[in-house]
């Protein structure tokens, strides 16, 4: 019987460890505030941004909310956040993705101030991770390997594959297991025999974005699975990038969809909130 790694409960412990930091900095007179910046309506972002307020809250953190109508101009939005650059009140700053398209979203990106990047998508943030340097990392990323230390599974000499090469989750997330000492191995879409190599894991970090796409056959027996994926499937249930159910009994451990990775990134970010007033 696979071991389900309990993302829920172990992103529940983080956020109480916070709790507790956060209390320690009001004793001292700190408060740290998070600006969080949306722009138009999309239903999903308004359900994130949603959690993210919430999470605060129950941390302690101060959330300033930006909520912009869809006709925001790039140039009000540059504007924006060179204000938050500037504002000692406001130690971290983060612009809900994606946002309209007639809005260029690494410009907007750029101009976040490296010390106020919570979501670690500045390319100052990138680079001091892949040369091994202090900076914000990415929550989701971050967030599998604080799932696996806190499940104590090691990564150490292990080979890892990611599937996938995203600048959010594929690219950092390789980082991340070479720093831990695991050996590292990124396929996507092109990979010829994408079987052969996802076979070779012992620790198998899925983040493809194609609803059930992993079965069985690409996975070894008594591998560690990682979902990074959600989506509704066709009875509208929420799923992963795994087919759970077919490979349940063949890994030795996974994460389920949801209560797995999901609300990992949110604890995540919240940790990145707290360094960023440290
Ligand atoms: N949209 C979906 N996920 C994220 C995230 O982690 N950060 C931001 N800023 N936007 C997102």
């Amino acid at each position: 019987m696979a071991y389900i790694i309990d993302g829920k409960k172990i992103s529940n412990e983080i956020k109480d460890e916070l709790k507790e930091k956060v209390i320690a900095f009001k004793e001292n007179g700190k408060e740290i505030t998070l600006a969080v910046v949306q722009v138009g309506n999309d239903p999903a972002s308004s359900v994130y941004v949603g959690n993210k307020k919430k999470a605060c809250e129950y941390i302690g953190i101060n959330s300033l909310s930006f909520e912009l109508p869809k006709e925001t101009t790039e140039v009000e939005l540059i504007n924006l956040v060179k204000e938050l650059n500037q504002r000692n009140d406001v130690n971290g700053i983060l612009v809900q993705l994606p946002l309209p398209k007639h809005i260029n979203e690494d410009i907007i990106i750029q101009t976040i101030s490296p010390e106020k990047d919570v979501d670690g998508f500045h390319p100052m943030s990138v680079g001091a991770l892949s040369i091994g340097h202090k900076g914000f990392v990415s929550c989701t990323p971050s967030g599998v390997i604080e799932l696996l230390k806190r499940s104590n599974i090691q990564i150490e000499g292990k080979e890892c594959v990611i599937v996938g090469r995203s600048n959010i989750v594929g690219k950092p997330m390789a980082f991340l297991l070479l720093r831990e000492n695991g050996t590292v191995t990124i396929c996507h879409s092109k990979t010829t025999n994408l079987k052969e190599v996802t076979k070779r894991a012992d620790i198998l970090v899925v983040a493809i974005g194609k609803p059930k796409f992993i079965t069985k056959e690409y996975i070894k027996e008594g591998a560690i699975v990682i979902d990074v994926g959600i989506h509704r499937d066709e009875n509208n249930k929420l799923c992963g990038d795994v087919d759970y159910n077919d490979v349940v009994d063949h890994v030795s451990a996974i994460t389920p969809v949801p209560g797995g990775v999901g609300p990992m990134t949110i604890a995540m970010l919240m940790n990145n909130c707290v360094v960023s007033a440290t």
